[in-house]
C-alpha cells in the first residue's frame, strides 16, 4: 500500500491519519498514513528517511511548515502565497511542497453557503492560524477584512505583511462598524475563553466561523453567538476535512467524500 504521514510536534494527537484513512476506505483506495514526530532541528533528516522508506507524500502541520517550504524541489502558487508548506508530494520530477489550507478554509465557507462576495469580514487573532487564512480572505471575493487582535501591535504587523487596501488591522477598544461574517481564528475556544469582542458586533452578524472545533460542533463563540440570535455559527472541523481532502487529491487525483468524513470525525472525537 502507498505510504504517507503527517509530520509536525506535538504529533500523537493528529486527527490527519484517522482522516485519510477514512478517505481511502470509502474510495476503496489501500494507503498507510502514519504520525511523525519530528525533533527540533530533525525536519530534513526525517523528511528524506521517509521518503527512503517508500514514502509517498507527507502533510506537514506546526512548526514544520517552513522547513517544509524550504525542503521542496517546486512551489505552488498557494505555498508561496503562504510562505509554507502543508503537503509534500514526492514524484519522478522532484519534490513538490503544496499548501491547502487557504482553498480548504475557503471550501468550507463555500460548503456552508457563505456569501463572500462584498462582505465586511471580522478576523479575530493574528497567530499562524490567523496569518493562513488572512491572504485566501484577500484573494476571495470580500470587500473588506479587519483584523482585530488582543495584542493591536500584532494585529498591525499582520496586516502590514499582506500589504493590500483591502486589509485593517484594530484593537478591541477601537474597533467600528458593522461585519456581515466574524471569524475567530484566535486560539481562545481552546482555553474555553471569549475574545474581548462586544456583543453587539455579534449581534450583527450574518454568519460566525470558529476555526476550533468540537465533537458536538459548536465551541464556546459559537455557543454565544447563536445564543445571541445568529444561527449561522459553525466550528472548523469541514476546515480541516476540506484541507485533508485537497491534499489527498494532489496526492492521488481522486477528490474524497467531505460530508461522510465530517459525519464520520463527530462520530469519533471525544
Ligand atoms: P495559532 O497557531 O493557533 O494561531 P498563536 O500563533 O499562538 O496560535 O496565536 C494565538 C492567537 O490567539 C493570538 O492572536 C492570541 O492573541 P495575542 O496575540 O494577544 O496573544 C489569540 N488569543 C489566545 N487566547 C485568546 C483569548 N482568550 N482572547 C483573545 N485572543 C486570544
Amino acid at each position: 500500500s502507498d505510504k504517507y504521514a503527517v509530520f509536525g510536534n506535538p504529533i500523537a494527537h493528529s486527527l490527519s491519519p484517522l482522516i485519510h484513512t477514512f478517505f481511502a476506505n470509502t474510495l476503496n483506495e489501500d494507503i498507510e498514513y502514519g504520525r511523525v514526530l519530528v525533533e527540533d532541528g530533525g525536519f530534513v533528516k526525517a523528511a528524506e528517511a521517509f521518503k527512503a522508506s517508500g514514502g509517498k507524500g507527507f502533510n506537514v502541520t506546526a512548526p514544520c511548515k517552513i522547513d517544509a517550504f524550504n525542503f521542496v524541489d517546486k512551489l505552488s502558487d498557494a505555498a508561496k502565497t503562504a510562505g509554507a508548506v502543508n503537503t509534500v508530494k514526492f514524484t519522478s520530477d522532484g519534490v513538490l511542497g503544496d499548501n491547502t489550507d487557504g482553498v480548504g478554509f475557503i471550501s468550507d465557507l463555500k460548503r456552508l453557503q457563505v456569501k463572500l462576495e462584498g462582505a465586511d469580514v471580522l478576523l479575530i487573532g493574528a497567530g499562524g492560524a490567523a496569518q493562513g487564512i488572512l491572504y485566501p480572505l484577500v484573494k476571495s471575493e470580500a470587500a473588506k477584512i479587519t483584523v482585530v487582535n488582543r495584542t493591536a501591535s500584532k494585529a498591525l504587523s499582520l496586516a502590514q505583511k499582506v500589504n493590500s487596501d483591502k486589509v485593517e488591522a484594530k484593537g478591541f477598544d477601537s474597533l467600528c462598524g458593522d461585519f456581515s461574517i466574524i471569524i475567530n481564528a484566535s486560539s481562545s475556544s481552546l482555553f474555553k475563553e471569549l475574545p474581548p469582542l462586544d456583543d453587539s458586533f455579534i449581534k450583527k452578524a450574518e454568519f460566525v466561523y470558529d476555526l476550533a472545533y468540537t465533537k458536538e460542533g459548536s465551541t464556546v463563540f459559537t455557543q454565544k453567538a447563536q445564543s445571541l440570535g445568529v444561527s449561522s455559527a459553525f466550528d472548523g472541523l469541514g476546515m480541516l476535512i476540506m484541507q485533508a481532502a485537497a491534499s489527498y487529491e494532489i496526492w492521488r487525483g481522486v477528490c474524497p467524500d467531505v460530508e461522510a468524513t465530517i459525519t464520520y470525525m463527530r462520530s469519533v472525537l471525544s
